[in-house]
């Protein structure tokens, strides 16, 4: 059964982290491919894909000065598809010494566009837009459609469209309402599309991709896990030396990877340290402690700190504000715990590449404060190590496949840093805490009988502080509600309601109901991400 509908394309969150675009991604890879960005909802995707293919690749603005380019020494560069018009007044523009670099360019949509704009060739308002599926007509295959079918169908999404290729193009590809839908000068090694190859609805699109890396980028692919892990283990330990590091771990997936990754390279000048919020699901606490202790042979210290993250929520009903609290709370306890301990220098945090996204820039809308970046207090005494900083979840979890960890780890979903207070609408409270604990345990349970556990990203209880009236056993009740969220998602950046099962749906709402005093109803969230986010808060 699938929990996803056939409809998939939702659009992506796009941009670069607060330190992402000054920062030189996992040190130096052997094979680099930028994406050079101009603020296109699929930005991310052009990245994943490219890493599929084994090349490591990061994005950067559109504006990055030449020189950042050329030091980074990339094989290749790819521009990406954005919102604006090429011939308008302030359209955003790469350097023009860019073409002068003698380096493999792909356009993609508003990258052709700006590609044949910069070299002479003609771009002009569409008489007639193209979104959606379309059918693509292969003229002249050249690296780009190899082996593929001479008729394709990809997916476009553009307004603006290419009438005449600059000198020196050939065109490689045309629709019915777009003449110049894909082009190529295999002298200058410049190729460009104007549909898109990273989204599913191109399926063959990541081969045109893999064609533009290995023959006009002449990448082998050895971007592996296994070669990420040997490079971080050297940075790890050049940026460390003899110093000691604490890492914050949670049990999830992300901590549990670094704590590994990090423990791979300086071994026993790692200290983890657990703290328990008081905002964790039922039985986490020792879970977590088992779990470890099981799986990693690493100094872990736990500490209680309940009472104090509660007190300081206390009568805090802003989302963003919780997430400032809590993620300055935790720093302090860090900060206090290593200095007691083992006079730590360094704090190893799970920070992903979504996190970095998502906390957003000055050219980014902010969605939330992730509690692992934007929460951070400035004031801060511990330098950060971040291996993960520049990867998606489903690379962190081939990472912890390289590292060994057991696949109950690896496959546990995720969860948030800011834990039930972020699930709680409203003040957070012990009670309203308990109620949700409960009601949660309930939700996984019966998901993990169903078999849908590692089907869905994520599925959890959103305990909503509004009461509604009920009637059990003869008597009124007048109690909260619970709301079931459950998801399915690649990345977590965009994400479809899951299509639970009645059966599951209805276990799920009687077993709350029953077995949770406080609790008379039981909702679902029906919302997929965009519009909504994952988490309630
Ligand atoms: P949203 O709610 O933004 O969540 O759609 C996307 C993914 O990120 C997780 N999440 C967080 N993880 N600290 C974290 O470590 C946070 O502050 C945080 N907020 C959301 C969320 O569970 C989902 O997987």
């Amino acid at each position: 059964m699938s929990l996803t509908p056939q409809h998939q394309d939702q659009p992506i969150l796009t941009n670069y982290g607060p330190r992402g675009a000054e920062l030189d991604g996992p040190g130096t890879p052997d094979e680099l491919v930028l994406v050079l960005d101009f603020g296109a909802q699929y930005t991310q995707l052009i990245a994943r894909r490219v890493r599929e293919c084994h090349v490591y690749c990061e994005i950067l603005p559109y504006d990055t000065p030449l020189e950042t380019i050329k030091a980074r020494n990339p094989h290749g560069l790819i521009l990406s598809g954005g919102p604006s018009s090429v011939y308008e007044p302030g359209a955003p523009q790469i350097d023009k010494g860019i073409y002068a670099l003698g380096l493999p360019l792909l356009g993609i949509c508003y990258g052709m566009q700006t590609m044949a704009h910069d070299l002479g060739g003609k771009v002009s308002a569409a008489t007639l837009k193209e979104f959606g599926k379309t059918q693509l007509d292969v003229l002249d295959p050249s690296v780009m459609f190899e082996g593929l079918n001479p008729e394709l169908v990809c997916w476009m999404s553009h307004g603006d469209t290419v009438e005449a290729p600059p000198p020196g193009f050939t065109i490689s590809a045309s629709t019915e309402s777009c003449p110049v839908a894909a082009m190529y000068d295999a002298a200058r090694k410049f190729y460009a599309v104007q549909f898109h190859p990273e989204v599913v609805h191109t399926p063959w699109g990541t081969e045109v991709i893999r064609g533009f890396l290995s023959q006009v980028c002449q990448t082998q692919g050895l971007w592996t896990m296994e070669s990420f892990v040997a490079q971080q283990v050297d940075l790890i330990r050049a940026q460390v030396g003899d110093q000691h590091v604490v890492c914050g771990l949670s049990g999830g997936i992300d901590s549990c990877t670094v704590a590994a990754l990090v423990h791979k390279a300086i071994g026993d000048q790692l200290t983890c340290i657990f703290v328990n919020h008081g905002l964790l699901r039922k039985g986490e606490a020792e879970d977590v402690q088992r779990r470890f202790a099981a799986a990693l042979d690493i100094r872990l210290i736990t500490i209680d700190a309940e009472e104090r993250f509660l007190t300081r929520l206390e009568g805090v009903l802003d989302p963003e504000q919780k997430r400032k609290i809590i993620g300055e709370e935790f720093v302090r306890v860090f900060e206090e715990e290593s200095r007691k301990l083992t006079d730590a220098t360094f704090l190893a945090q799970g920070t992903l590449y979504p996190d970095v996204i998502e906390s957003g820039t000055k050219s980014a809308a902010k969605i939330k404060t992730h509690h692992n970046v934007g929460g951070l207090p400035e004031d801060m005494n511990l330098k950060l190590v971040e291996p993960l900083r520049f990867l998606f979840k489903d690379e962190v979890r081939a990472v912890a496949e390289e590292l060994g960890l057991p696949s109950d780890l690896v496959w546990r979903q995720p969860f948030p840093g800011p834990g039930l207070a972020i699930r709680i609408t409203g003040e957070v409270t012990k009670e309203r805490l308990d109620l949700l604990r409960s009601s949660d345990w309930i939700i996984i349970d019966e998901i993990k009988r169903a078999g849908l556990y590692r089907k869905v990203w994520q599925s959890f209880a959103v305990l909503i502080p509004t009461k509604s009236v009920g009637v059990m056993g003869d008597q009124r009740t007048y109690a909260y509600p619970i709301v079931i969220r459950a998801v399915t998602s690649e990345d977590a950046m965009t994400a479809e309601w899951a299509r639970l099962p009645y059966e599951v749906l209805e276990r799920i709402s009687s077993r709350i109901v029953n077995e949770v005093p406080g609790i008379n109803r039981v909702v679902l969230d029906v919302t997929s991400k965009p519009p909504a986010t994952i988490e309630w808060e």
